[in-house]
């Protein structure tokens, strides 16, 4: 099965999940279990703005590092700019926070609610390359699922 299709299985399994939940902590925390699971990431998770930094929330995965500066990693700075960030080799970006040794390539989408961002969500692969234009398109419409 190609990606496309794996992402479209992964939405209506999120659609069935969420119409009848509408709590958001427990609504991304499924979120964060079907997509660690289903693509076999490394690292799966949210970080949610309090405070003026990004503060670790539901993720599946090894311990993560709890807080993030604005602009700082590709986290604060997909958060700083407002813009997808997908980094084939975190080893080249610089300023990458290495939470993990084993993660090589990442994509972090901000999450955003009446123009502000909130949030972002996380992912790391242990892979290098792993995320492309159908990562950030699949993975935009589920975050819309849960911030519609
Ligand atoms: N690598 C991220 C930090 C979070 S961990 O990957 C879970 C970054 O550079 O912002």
């Amino acid at each position: 099965m190609g990606k496309q299709e794996q992402y479209e299985l992964v939405i209506k399994q999120a659609e069935a999940l969420f119409s009848d939940e509408s709590n958001t902590l427990a609504n991304m925390s499924n979120l964060c279990s079907l997509l660690h699971h289903n693509f076999g990431f490394w690292w799966t998770g949210f970080y949610m703005i309090q405070d003026d930094q990004l503060v670790l929330g539901p993720f599946q995965g090894p311990v993560a590092c709890t807080r993030i500066d604005k602009g700082k990693g590709v986290c604060g700075t997909a958060w700083a700019e407002n813009q997808i960030q997908i980094v084939p080799n975190v080893h080249e970006f610089e300023g990458h926070i290495a939470c993990s040794a084993e993660s090589n390539s990442e994509i972090v989408l901000p999450i955003v609610q009446r123009g502000d961002v909130i949030g972002v969500l996380d992912i790391d692969s242990k892979e290098f390359d792993t995320f492309d234009q159908i990562d950030a398109e699949n993975l935009q419409k589920l975050l819309a699922l849960i911030w519609s």
